[in-house]
């Protein structure tokens, strides 16, 4: 008699069919790459978070201190009766920083990771009885529609991390364009943006010695190995960052230290010894750089604020 065998079949989702096919639009590609919007499955985003907690990685640390410091005058400039938009909201442990001193009437956390934008939502509304907390899963590399009454009608858009450094320069426009078209003339950005700096520094943030980052980076084959129809093999592929000054970005890979093949689907695809997927970049930018870039995407220069390091910084714009 046959065994009997109970086939568990996981649910299809529209994420899933998005990584699916840009995975098998990348793997084919020349050089081969997959966008980092990968890498924020729920692993991936606790991941990330111990990232942020990393003494090489200045970025969050920095930002942190400079919110906690301006966020008087952002409140300044800011005014009353605000709805808080905050893209890629994740753990929306900065938000946290502006609540008490922007006191605004509504928070909207937009992220592409459902399951941790569903928590971090959660927990905030617990901790601010006082705040009126929407959500919204969608990936704002796309056109933005965002619910009008989670708007209200002084939204003010939070946009921390330097996240605006996983697009290149083009797509940084784009993504600007998509929010000035969703927000109202007169509406306030508030974005973090890494700076320019000594490729040593910078390095460092991307290889951290506990190997974190590395790991962070592995998991995007681990999540097309567990989420596809996959043999790929993390343990195959090793960790690179290094800063590529010409094009003012830090890059992530993962090397093919071997010639292997790998399986998606019915597709075979070689990697030759030393070839790699190109799996992140991050954009540095100077103030001047960053102000040109947001002008051209329709947002006017209000304020700035650095660390005494000038490693980071936090732009207040205007939608015009
Ligand atoms: C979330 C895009 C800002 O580029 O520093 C951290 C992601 N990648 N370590 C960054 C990341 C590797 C991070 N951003």
């Amino acid at each position: 008699m046959a065994l009997a065998i109970r086939v568990h079949e996981q649910p299809w989702t529209a994420e899933r069919a998005a990584l699916r096919d840009e995975a098998l639009l990348g793997f084919a590609a020349s050089p081969k790459s997959i966008s980092p919007k990968f890498f924020y499955d729920s692993r991936g985003s606790q991941l990330f978070e111990q990232i942020c907690r990393q003494p090489e990685y200045y970025l969050t640390r920095t930002e942190e201190t400079i919110l906690r410091l301006a966020a008087g005058d952002i409140a300044k400039i800011a005014g009353p009766d605000l709805s808080l938009v905050e893209f890629g909201s994740g753990a929306s442990l900065k938000v946290r920083l502006l609540l008490e001193a922007l006191r605004p009437a509504r928070y909207l956390g937009v992220d592409i990771s459902r399951e941790f934008l569903a928590a971090s939502t959660h927990r905030l509304a617990a901790d601010y009885r006082w705040l009126d907390v929407h959500a919204l899963c969608a990936d704002f590399s796309q056109p933005l529609e965002l619910p009008a009454e989670a708007l209200g009608k002084r939204p003010l858009a939070f946009f921390p991390g330097s996240s605006i450094g996983n697009f290149d320069p083009e797509q940084a426009r784009a993504f600007l364009r998509n929010l000035h078209a969703a927000l109202p003339p007169g509406s306030g950005l508030l974005i973090g943006v890494d700076l320019v700096k000594d490729r040593q520094v910078l390095e460092r943030a991307y290889n951290d010695k506990a190997g974190v980052t590395a790991q962070f980076n592995l998991n995007l084959l681990e999540r097309i190995r567990h989420e596809l129809d996959s043999d790929i093999d993390p343990g195959r592929f090793q960790h690179r960052a290094f800063y590529n000054e010409a094009e003012s970005r830090i890059e992530m890979h993962l090397v093919s230290p071997h010639a292997q093949q790998v399986r998606i689907e019915d597709r075979l695809f070689d990697f030759a010894a030393g070839e790699t997927l190109h799996t992140e970049n991050s954009y540095k930018y100077t103030p001047a750089g960053f102000r040109q870039l947001a002008a051209e995407g329709g947002f006017a220069a209000v304020a700035m604020w650095r660390d005494p390091w000038q490693f980071f910084s936090v732009h207040f714009l205007r939608r015009e």
